[in-house]
């Protein structure tokens, strides 16, 4: 029987589908990844993997891996992929798109709307017990009707938030790798990702994080935005050299940041960002609903099927 990895704790319906076929190997944990070594000595002998985007599948995996054909990546991100070495290996890598979009395009758009309206901080002086009464400034936010909302990456995410600004009045301005018929069917205006920042009130990244992308948020693109706007991140932390954007909130260079991503994940309460008033935080749940991640879970289950039965995957990366 061919043997799976699969390096966390996932449906037991899914693993229960494989098991009909495959000799499946897991690591029964939820919150906590498969240790490396144990990751490296599991897959040595597998022929599929469905992986975390924690897990880092790389040339040292990947050589070592005599039997892999199939590597099921669950997120639609697949950076913790070396795709060259994969290619190299002959190995197959697939992700999940489509399945997220509109659940991580929900994400963004509670996080626009946490900033704006100061939710988090409301709700942390109400629970502390210091409200003190209502007034005409109190908690006073940002509107978003009428604003002007840019997005970096108008690939399906984007797209589907652009869609859901529609009922919100603003103008929405894009900028991507190339002018995109997508955001052109949106109403939205391709701009240089100098003009995104300069003339936006909002800025989103939802691009994947490529060589081009990473650090792409640094210190001089922070300058660039006005002193009223804010970021919202939830592509991936490396998009952010995250000591300019403490100091771009801290010094007022910008209104604030909502942040579902970090450079190294999970971030503890010493991080930087971590208790300043204008930050809202979330820890990596753009993609996470059940449905949405039983359907991404069914995604590589299914894409592993088919790899080694034979068949071609429905989602290959490239
Ligand atoms: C989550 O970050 C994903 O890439 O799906
Ligand atoms: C606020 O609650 C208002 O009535 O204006």
């Amino acid at each position: 029987m061919k043997k799976i990895v699969i390096t966390r704790k996932i449906n037991p319906t899914m693993i229960q589908k494989l098991e009909k076929d495959f000799r499946v190997v897991l690591w029964d944990e939820a919150e906590k990844p498969m240790p490396r070594d144990r990751f490296l000595e599991e897959t040595a002998d597998a022929h599929g993997v469905l992986t975390m985007l924690s897990d880092k599948v790389d040339e040292e995996m990947l050589s070592n891996a005599r039997n892999l054909k199939v590597v099921a990546n669950l997120a639609v991100g697949y950076d913790n992929i070396d795709l060259e070495s994969a290619k190299q290996h002959n190995v197959i890598i697939t992700n999940t798109p489509d399945v997220l979009t509109e659940t991580t395009a929900e994400l963004a758009f509670t996080l626009m709307l946490t900033a704006a309206r100061r939710v988090l901080e409301a709700n942390r002086q109400l629970m502390a017990g210091e409200w003190s009464g209502w007034s005409p400034y109190h908690m006073a936010g940002t509107d978003i009707f009428g604003k002007t909302v840019g997005i970096f990456g108008m690939g399906s995410i984007g797209a589907a938030f652009a869609r859901r600004l529609s009922g919100f009045r603003t103008k929405v301005l894009y900028h991507n790798r190339s002018q995109s018929e997508l955001g052109e069917t949106l109403g939205a205006e391709y701009v240089s990702f100098e003009d995104l920042l300069s003339a936006s009130d909002f800025v989103l990244c939802a691009a994947p994080l490529t060589d081009e992308t990473k650090h792409r948020f640094d210190k001089e693109a922070f300058q660039r935005m006005k002193d009223s706007a804010f970021f919202i991140n939830i592509g991936r932390g490396a998009h952010v050299v995250e000591a300019d954007l403490a100091r771009a909130v801290e010094t007022g260079q910008i209104r604030g940041a909502a942040l579902d991503v970090f450079e190294n994940e999970p971030i503890g309460k010493d991080h930087p960002f971590v208790n300043m008033d204008n930050m809202t935080l979330l820890p990596h749940i753009g993609s996470a609903s059940v449905d949405t991640r039983n359907n991404m879970m069914n995604l590589c289950v299914n894409n592993i099927m088919e790899v080694l039965n034979g068949g071609n995957p429905i989602t290959p990366v490239k």
